[in-house]
């Protein structure tokens, strides 16, 4: 019953209206979206971290996603439907993510508006395929810490190495090679990932200090011709479990340093193998 057959007649009859950008979304809830959704949701692209969320309005009813996108924490252990979500995720639970209760309202207008009529909310993506020899040198400096990122995070080899970087050292095994990151997730989704990374460890690190558009744009050029032009340097059969492994240690490393301050992040860790399956 997503769309009753006369409200599908009523989106035809109003789609002239729509062209001249009368019914357009409003910026600022884009903006939103892209900024604290993205990473996880799509509006009729598919599901990501996070359910595909067309329809979910008239799924569930304005009021529930309302109070769902303000406070998940509060109805993901009580409410039926939420606790059904959860399972269905893979107990991989969505974060309180600082949503008011105005901009939970926008959201949910915006997430009915996109549901009828397709909706543009990647951002300001440019595809790599615009990238210049430039860009990748940026990239690789980026990732290997030469050049700092402008709001001070850990440089990417501190964690991850990556085939290409010409790093003096191999770089990190904390986390997944990068090689093939490129291959994995997608031109978009790795846009997504590190303007908003979804990932608990790596998230938690980025949130105070996020790339920027354009570190993010470089380090994309960067991982696409890392992609490109190597060959097999990675075990491909033995990632899962490297990726495992690291996650473990991580968990035990944080656990054991910054117990104090993350300790509401704790439980958001621990389902992280199922996360995997699903990126
Ligand atoms: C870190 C990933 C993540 C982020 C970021 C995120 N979500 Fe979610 N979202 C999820 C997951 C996972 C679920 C499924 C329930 C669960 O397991 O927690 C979900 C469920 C939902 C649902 C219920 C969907 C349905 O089918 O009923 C809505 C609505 C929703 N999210 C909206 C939002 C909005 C709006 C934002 C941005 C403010 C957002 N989410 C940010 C991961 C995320
Ligand atoms: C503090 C360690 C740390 C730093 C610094 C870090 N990452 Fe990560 N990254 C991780 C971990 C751990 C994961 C696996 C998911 C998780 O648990 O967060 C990950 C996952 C990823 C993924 C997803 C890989 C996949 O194939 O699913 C990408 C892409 C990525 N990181 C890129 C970067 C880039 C680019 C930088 C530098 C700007 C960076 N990371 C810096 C720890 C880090």
């Amino acid at each position: 019953m997503r769309h009753p057959r006369f409200s599908r007649l009523l989106l035809l009859a109003a789609l002239p209206l729509v062209a001249e950008g009368q019914a357009a979304p409003d910026p600022a809830a884009v903006e939103l979206f892209v900024a604290k959704c993205a990473s996880c949701h799509t509006v009729g692209k598919g599901p990501r971290v996070g359910p595909d969320l067309s329809g979910a309005v008239d799924r569930r009813g304005r009021a529930w996603v309302e109070k769902f996108v303000a406070a998940p924490s509060t109805m993901l252990d009580s409410d039926p439907q939420a606790r059904e979500l959860l399972r269905q995720f893979g107990g991989v639970r969505m974060p309180d993510l600082g949503i008011t209760v105005e901009q939970a309202a926008q959201l949910a207008d915006l997430v009915t508006l996109c549901s009828g009529t397709p909706c543009d909310l990647q951002g300001r993506f440019t595809p790599v395929t615009q990238a210049t020899a430039d860009h990748v040198a940026l990239g690789r400096d980026l990732f290997t810490g030469r050049a700092a990122l402008q709001n001070g995070a850990a440089s990417c080899i501190s964690c991850h190495a990556a085939a290409g970087s010409g790093a003096p050292i191999a770089g990190g095994s904390f986390a997944k090679d990068l090689t093939h990151a490129f291959a994995r997730l997608g031109d978009e989704g790795l846009d997504a990932s590190l303007r908003a990374p979804a990932f608990p460890v790596m998230g938690k690190v980025f949130a105070a200090r996020p790339l920027t558009a354009d570190e993010a744009f470089a380090l994309r050029a960067f991982l696409d011709a890392a992609n490109r032009t190597t060959g097999a340097t990675e075990s491909v059969a033995s990632l899962p479990l490297l990726a495992l492994v690291s996650a473990l240690v991580v968990l035990w490393v944080l656990n054991a340093i910054w117990s104090r301050r993350l300790r509401g992040v704790r439980s958001t860790l621990v389902p992280r193998p199922r996360q995997e399956n699903l990126s």
